[in-house]
């Protein structure tokens, strides 16, 4: 991964450039966003708890890459990222998830993130471990160590047979196989845990997260249970290694760090935005629209969330909002949310020459994905500029005709042009199938020609 957090404002449009066509504006505020909250960790403490996070909200049209650079942006980014749907929270009272669990979701994303990168510093330590372990367990009873060891353990009501030099040199040979790999499918006994959740009913009436916050104290009433279960060598390496991993990592301290990162560092996405703005006339459905407006308010402006690793404050979260804002205005939303994202950009509209650019630069590419996809069947596709751009030309008619759904449009006309090809591959094993500009019209053309049709099928 990049190192994100010594990314210029320039470097980081690059890094989106790969795989986001045009929208240079919207790049641009994002990365001076986020270098702002960089810059900011540099201040004096008292100045830097004053400086408020810009938040950003995109403004555009159906499928021209509003959640496109925010995902990216969390694959770039170092810091922890997650993208929601105002659609999806409901008004606190109201059956569905509290806008809360927003905050709750990012600190789960961070602490795994936290707990990964710990993962990796006890990673060697753990492995070897795991692997005594797994001696342990192809040759029970036998202990390694000098017998003046064993003898020390006297009083220990643990019986360890003082190993003889028999002993040693079989275990070495069977770690020497175990390295080799040779003893993968060899079945031995481990011990698991099984968590015994509660029963569900118990807790219904109460959302899901505050069940959570409430487990996170009771888990230890439940218990948890050993078991014995057969698994393979390979098996017992996965189960054993987590558990030594968990061992070796303090989880007070994994929590610690990432609730500093979430709330330093953390980034939400509010996708859908517009969907949560009434209209002018609000009756019915609206009213409780703008409850869950209401209800985020506080997070964006900045409040305590109470969480099951302690309370996080959400001062300093940077919030993306984005919307279509077809039926509404941005200023339909409650002046106050209005006012928490002083940074507004306007995502442009594509047109046939950004299709085509879709088509081929971005890295990941929907004609590489489709040639990749073929290579596996050694069928080797190309396709001619012509044939580019006729299918450029081809989406944008379409969604000029029917609904503008921007660069969606292209994934739906590439299926049907391809669809014999995807079918048949396995008959054409060896071949070079070469789309030309006929090729597309012969597919599309008839289907184009009849609104109908085009209607359903593309
Ligand atoms: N500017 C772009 N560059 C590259 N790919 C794009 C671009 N715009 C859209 N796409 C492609 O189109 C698809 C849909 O785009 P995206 O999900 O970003 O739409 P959106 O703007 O969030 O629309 P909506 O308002 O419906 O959520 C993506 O999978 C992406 O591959
Ligand atoms: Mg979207």
């Amino acid at each position: 991964m990049i190192d994100f957090d010594n990314l210029t404002p320039k470097e980081i449009v690059q890094e989106l450039d790969k795989y986001i066509v045009g929208q240079d504006k919207a790049k641009k505020l994002v990365a001076i966003a986020l270098r702002n909250r960089q810059r900011r960790q540099k201040l004096p403490d008292d100045l830097r708890d004053e400086v408020a996070p810009k938040n950003i909200i995109m403004i555009g049209p159906t499928g021209v890459g509003k959640t496109e650079i925010a995902r990216r942006l969390s694959k770039l980014s170092g810091a922890p990222f997650i993208k929601v749907e105002a659609t999806k929270y409901t008004e606190v009272g109201y059956v569905g998830r509290d806008v809360e669990s927003m905050v709750r979701d990012l600190l789960s994303v961070s602490m795994s993130m936290v707990k990964n990168e710990m993962q990796e510093n006890v990673r060697k330590t753990a492995e070897s471990r795991t692997e005594e372990a797994l001696l342990d367990l192809l040759l029970p009873g036998v202990k390694p160590g000098k017998p003046d060891a064993a003898m020390g353990s006297q009083n220990n009501s643990v019986t360890v047979t003082p190993a003889s030099d028999a002993a040693v040199s079989t275990r070495e040979k069977f770690r020497e196989k175990l390295q080799k790999g040779e003893l993968e499918d060899k079945q031995v006994e481990v011990d698991v845990v099984k968590r015994n959740s509660p029963s569900m009913q118990i807790f219904s009436g109460t959302n899901f997260e505050e069940m959570d916050i409430q487990l996170g104290s009771l888990g230890n009433i439940f218990g948890n249970k050993k078991k014995k279960k057969k698994v393979s060598i390979k098996q017992a390496r996965e189960i054993i290694l987590a558990e030594e991993m968990d061992k070796l990592i303090d989880m007070d301290q994994v929590a610690d760090i990432a609730k500093h990162r979430c709330e330093q560092m953390g980034i939400i996405f509010l996708d859908e935005i517009d969907k949560v703005a009434g209209s002018a006339n609000r009756q019915g459905a609206d009213v409780s629209r703008e409850g869950v407006q209401r209800d985020i308010l506080p997070i964006v402006e900045g409040s305590q969330v109470n969480t099951r690793y302690g309370i996080i404050d959400t001062s300093h979260i940077l919030f993306i909002a984005a919307g279509a804002f077809h039926m509404s205005k941005p200023s339909d939303l409650i002046p106050e949310l209005q006012g928490r994202f002083p940074l507004r950009v306007e995502l442009q509209a594509l047109s046939a020459a950004d299709f085509v650019k879709i088509l081929t630069q971005p890295r990941n590419a929907l004609i590489t994905q489709y040639v990749e996809l073929l290579k596996t069947e050694e069928v080797t596709l190309e396709f001619d500029e012509a044939a580019i751009h006729r299918i450029s030309e081809i989406a944008m008619d379409v969604n000029s005709k029917t609904e503008n759904i921007g660069a969606r449009r292209l994934h739906t006309i590439m299926e049907n042009l391809l669809e014999d090809i995807s079918f048949n591959a396995t008959d054409i094993k060896g071949q070079t199938i070469k789309v030309t500009k006929d090729y597309v019209n012969e597919r599309l053309n008839e289907i184009i020609e009849d609104r109908d049709l085009t209607r359903f099928i593309l």
